[in-house]
């Protein structure tokens, strides 16, 4: 079935599915969801068999306004801060969940936190307001695999389990959003993502880690095997070797066949680019991929996390 570009009859028939229980990829500024009504207990059992996921981890929850993530989650002065500055956008606030939420159990996993985002895509918004519930929506690729920044990426790994795919082009920012933990009195980063660390940093300060005290990580989505491509990776490559293809950053050594994320090395056209160019050289069948050290500055920090957590599956 083929991607639906926006209109009014494709984002009503969206509507309607999710309202039917049915499942549909969503566009959102990050990467592209698999979103479900998270209020309906069969929607939200069939994102987790759809991606294969873990029970155990968790989703966000997309609401179209601060007002409706208000009713789901308990802010306190941080939460406040940075949804008053950082929403609708790439940010996930995690907050404790409030007795009354409309979100069921079984998207947060059984947790008594819930993850919570307002999405700047025109797309999103416009299904978000149209259905008035929230919509839980992981990333619309098979669990473990790189996530979606186009229409056909989704088709790719979910074709056969979505109502339909509504096409907003190629995902703008192309990483998940920054996932905030605010639940046990520190300001936790729970996952490095599309709005940088000092973003935040500067609105509220210091962020702790993504562990307890016992060094256990705090959030469920740092345990499963995550952003892996059939092809291993190999990180900070400073050559190249027999039957290896290259993703470069800041250009392509001579000879060399790859793709580049960024030739004039710029953390955020390479984070645009990182999904699709994984896909793309994955198809390859190379003997491995050969991964450029890219800085931890900026958006490198959510760009060296995935590559990470792909090499280690
Ligand atoms: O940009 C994004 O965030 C995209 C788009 C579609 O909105 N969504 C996305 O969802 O990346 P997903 O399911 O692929 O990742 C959600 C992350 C997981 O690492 C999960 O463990 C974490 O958020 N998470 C969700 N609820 C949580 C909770 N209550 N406590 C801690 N972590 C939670
Ligand atoms: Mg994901």
């Amino acid at each position: 079935m083929p991607p639906l570009a926006p209109s009014p009859s494709s984002l009503s028939a969206a509507i309607q599915a999710l309202r039917e229980g049915r499942l549909v990829g969503l566009p959102t500024e990050t990467v592209y969801g698999l979103a479900a009504d998270a209020t309906n207990s069969a929607a939200v059992a069939a994102v987790y068999a759809a991606k294969g996921r873990p029970a155990f981890n968790p989703l966000i929850a997309h609401v179209p306004d601060v007002e409706a993530a208000r009713n789901e989650g308990v802010f306190d002065h941080r939460a406040d801060a940075l949804a008053k500055a950082l929403w609708p956008g790439p940010l996930t606030l995690v907050l404790p969940v409030r007795e009354s939420a409309s979100v069921i159990p079984l998207a947060r996993a059984g947790l008594d936190t819930i993850a919570l985002r307002v999405p700047a895509h025109e797309i999103a918004r416009a299904v978000l307001a149209g259905l008035g519930r929230p919509v839980a929506a992981p990333s619309a690729n098979r669990s473990g695999h790189v996530s979606p920044t186009t229409a056909a990426h989704v088709i790719a790994d979910l074709g056969d389990r979505v109502a339909l795919v509504l096409d907003g082009g190629p995902s703008v920012g192309g990483l998940e959003s920054t996932v905030v933990g605010l639940v046990d009195g520190t300001a936790r980063l729970l996952r490095p993502g599309a709005i940088p660390r000092a973003a935040i940093e500067a609105l509220i300060g210091p962020l702790g880690a993504a562990t307890d005290h016992e060094n256990r990580p705090m959030s469920p989505g740092l345990l499963a095997r995550h952003y892996a491509t059939r092809t291993p990776l190999r990180l900070d490559a400073v050559d190249v070797r027999p039957g290896e293809v290259v993703l470069g950053f800041g250009g392509l050594p001579p000879g060399a066949h790859g793709l580049d994320l960024s030739p004039s090395g710029d953390t955020v056209e390479a984070a645009a680019n990182l999904y699709a160019h994984l896909r793309a050289l994955d198809a390859l069948g190379a003997a491995a991929i050969a991964v450029a050290p890219i800085p931890a500055e900026g958006l490198g920090e959510a760009i060296r996390d995935r590559l990470e957590r792909a090499a280690r599956g």
